[in-house]
């Protein structure tokens, strides 16, 4: 068997349990071998706040666990052969929160890159943002650029974080750009859908194969709103701290059994 993590410098300590968590998941055939595979995971990260709250600590804590909880999803990832996990951190309607939370939010942000990117790129996980980061801090902006750029071409998962993301933001930047196409002389005519979907920040993405929201809401909260057209939903009860490898495998049992028609019959 080869695994992802098999490539690269000697293996971590974290990489020697995921390449366990794999071989165990092959054996007891979770491996996602068949056509109904996962390309790409999308997780709406619900709950922090609640789950905080409910233990008596201040929302912040509940992010700070969420933060381990991406950690060990990222891990799994390679498991169930999932190449993209994409993940909503920040909206564009978060900005609503009181400043404390939103900042606090960066910080973890600016924390997990500062402490996981020698990990992750031991790893192979390639880092992408969604979102316009132009409002964040210079400072931060340019971490994140740097993590971009230390992990492009990683291709065990490429991890996306939507930041400062709206979907409808999202499509109104894309038609704004294919605005000035038109304005530029092309011929809206002769655009398809995929030249729309080349606009989007998920240009270079596949769309998702299945989207998790934790904390019990069944919406999408404007996440992903294009490219989850077709996307298998999975909602949990479970608050984001509290999500790990048996919520991970039971969405993903679920989701197989599924079927996917795409519109046909
Ligand atoms: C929703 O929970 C969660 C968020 C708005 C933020 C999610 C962000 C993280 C888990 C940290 C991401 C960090 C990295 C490093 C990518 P909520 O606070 O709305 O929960 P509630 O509904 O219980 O109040």
């Amino acid at each position: 068997m080869t695994t992802e993590t098999d490539a690269g410098a000697a293996p971590t300590k974290a990489m020697q349990k995921v390449t366990k968590a794999a071989q165990e998941a092959e054996v007891s055939g979770a491996r996602t071998e068949t056509p109904q595979g996962i390309g790409h995971l999308a997780i709406i990260m619900d709950g922090n706040g609640r789950w905080a709250t409910k233990r008596g600590l201040p929302r912040v804590m509940g992010h700070r666990a969420g933060v381990e909880a991406v950690r060990r999803i990222v891990r799994l990832c390679p498991t169930y052969r999932i190449q993209h996990l994409t993940i909503y951190a920040l909206s564009t309607e978060n900005w609503k929160r009181p400043e404390t939370e939103t900042q606090a939010l960066l910080s973890l942000l600016s924390e997990f890159i500062d402490k996981e990117l020698a990990t992750l790129v031991q790893e192979g996980v390639s880092i992408r943002v969604l979102g316009d980061l132009s409002p964040l801090p210079q400072a931060l902006q340019a971490k994140i650029a740097h993590a971009v750029s230390s992990t492009v071409g990683m291709e065990n998962l490429i991890l996306s974080i939507a930041l400062n993301y709206g979907g409808r933001r999202e499509l109104l930047r894309a038609a704004q750009a294919m605005a000035k196409r038109a304005l530029d002389g092309e011929d809206p005519e002769d655009w398809s859908e995929d030249d729309f979907a080349k606009e989007l920040y998920t240009h270079d993405l596949p769309e998702p194969d299945l989207l998790i929201r934790t904390g019990g809401d069944l919406r999408v909260s404007n996440f992903l709103l294009w490219q989850i057209a077709y996307t298998e939903l999975w909602c949990t009860e479970t608050y984001w701290p509290d999500f790990g490898e048996k919520e991970l495998a039971e969405a993903i049992h679920v989701f197989r059994s599924r079927e996917r028609r795409f519109g046909g019959i």
